[in-house]
């Protein structure tokens, strides 16, 4: 009993200090009183009477007044960065929401400069056959995702960078769409050029096109199959290179047209059926380690519904043995963000990236219910059909919250309206924790604005 009374006690502390908990999430009991039972089996040892308090995870029955208010449950924003679309300017009113508020993503321009490497080595390593018509003149086209998204203009200008064709702008390379520009005359881009051998080419960008369909989807994937329709059609022997700000548009353009074309497509996110395509001919793509992103999407929250320090499982490891090492994520902690980093998978390594649903082994082990009880999480896709979130970041998601203890509604979007995704988003009080991927990277207080309520 009076072992109970100290793990009370504890646990209301922690639920005070910690804001960690929230309505228990596995009980079926479920009562709606939150209570801050976290701490309650961490001193479960046998001579501790009450069996029935170790085996659940004293949802209902310890009492505890300790209910944690929406606003102070842990919120962690993923794949999309709360953000001004314009300017790229952090929204740092959202990522320090509440002591438990994070981002996770991935470092952007590292990627996109791997992916303009990537293809720049490639067309000097096939330069006696990359330029398809002879005419000198090395002409790719590209696939924008979403002009107001901070990944893509990272990739736009990380080409634009590699091949020499981008124009400074506000002290930037402009990453503005520019339709056509088979002559070359567009303001937006100028022509670069390559040497090789002595030789020396022009690089020139044919045609881009922010991939955005009628209704508003970005990213749209069937809006780029039909844009290479175009592009082909009207200038097809002078397209050399395709570059797409993802996978899902490339391998879209690759089906379409490149891969009958023997024209090497070049994506980002090592989506499997991308990966797999480079045995076809696919150029290559970028693996973001989403592998690591999902991990530490999941592991942030457990974190801080457990009440330990939030590096637990990530810098350094947990007592189930669960670390990640240093070159696979960096942590920065003003930005309060996580970003994983990433790979070039060309045909020289892509064996190794075959199935992007695979959990990264050095955290792969299964954390205890006495020290991380079942907890309830909202989580939210932006666009149930985006490609790289619901062919690889979900099905990951879905590996991990199952070693974390977690049980997560997974709530997934249009792709248009954030309206769509906030109606689910009713009763946050049912849920310990929140993980959100907003449509648009401006429209972060759309959610808080719930959790304040
Ligand atoms: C991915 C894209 C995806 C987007 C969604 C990006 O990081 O590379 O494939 O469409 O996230 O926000």
């Amino acid at each position: 009993m009076k072992r109970k009374l100290v793990s009370m006690t504890l646990a209301v502390m922690m639920g005070l200090s910690l804001t960690a908990c929230g309505s228990g999430g596995d009980d079926k009991a479920a009562t709606d009183k939150d209570n801050a039972a976290t701490q309650d089996n961490q001193d479960d040892t046998a001579d501790d009477a009450s069996s029935d308090d170790a085996a659940d995870d004293g949802a209902a029955d310890d009492g505890s007044s300790a209910e944690v208010a929406n606003k102070d449950k842990p919120l962690v924003w993923f794949n999309r960065q709360p953000s001004n679309s314009s300017t790229g300017e952090l929204d740092m009113a959202a990522l320090s929401f509440n002591d438990n508020t994070y981002y996770v993503g991935f470092d952007a321009n590292q990627g996109a400069e791997l992916q303009g490497t990537m293809v720049k080595d490639y067309i000097e390593a096939n330069i006696d056959k990359i330029d398809r018509n002879g005419d000198g003149v090395i002409g790719y086209v590209l696939a924008i995702g979403d002009i107001g998204h901070n990944d893509s203009i990272a990739r736009t200008r990380g080409i634009r960078k590699a091949l020499g064709t981008g124009v400074e702008k506000d002290g930037d390379i402009n990453s503005d769409p520019i339709g056509t520009n088979t002559d070359g005359s567009a303001s937006a881009v100028k022509d670069g050029e390559i040497e090789v051998g002595g030789k020396k080419y022009v690089v020139r960008e044919l045609a881009s096109q922010e991939m955005k369909n009628s209704a508003g989807a970005t990213w749209d994937a069937a809006t780029a199959g039909n844009a290479i329709g175009t592009w082909s059609s009207s200038f097809g022997e002078e397209i050399d290179i395709i570059a797409s700000n993802n996978d899902g548009m490339g391998m879209s353009m690759f089906n379409a047209w490149s891969k009958d074309n023997e024209v090497p497509t070049f994506g980002y996110d090592a989506n499997s059926d991308a990966v797999a395509a480079i045995a076809e001919g696919y150029g290559g793509t970028i693996s973001q380690h989403a592998d690591v992103q999902a991990y530490l999407t999941l592991r942030v929250l457990r974190n801080a519904l457990d009440g330990v320090d939030i590096d637990t499982g990530i810098g350094t490891a947990d007592e189930a043995g669960n670390v990640l090492s240093d070159d696979v994520f960096v942590y920065n902690e003003e930005q309060r963000s996580y970003y994983a980093l990433n790979v070039a998978v060309t045909s020289d390594n892509y064996s190794d990236f075959t199935d992007s649903t695979k959990i990264y082994e050095p955290v792969s082990k299964q954390l205890d219910t006495a020290k991380s009880p079942s907890k309830k999480v909202w989580l939210n896709i932006y666009n149930a059909s985006d490609n790289f979130l619901s062919s690889t970041y979900q099905p990951l998601l879905q590996n991990y919250d199952d070693i974390l203890n977690l049980e997560v509604d997974y709530i997934g979007g249009d792709g248009q309206t954030e309206s769509n995704i906030t109606n689910r988003l009713g009763n946050p009080g049912q849920y310990d924790a929140f993980a959100i991927n907003m449509v648009k990277t401006d429209n972060a207080a759309s959610y808080t604005a719930l959790l304040n309520q």
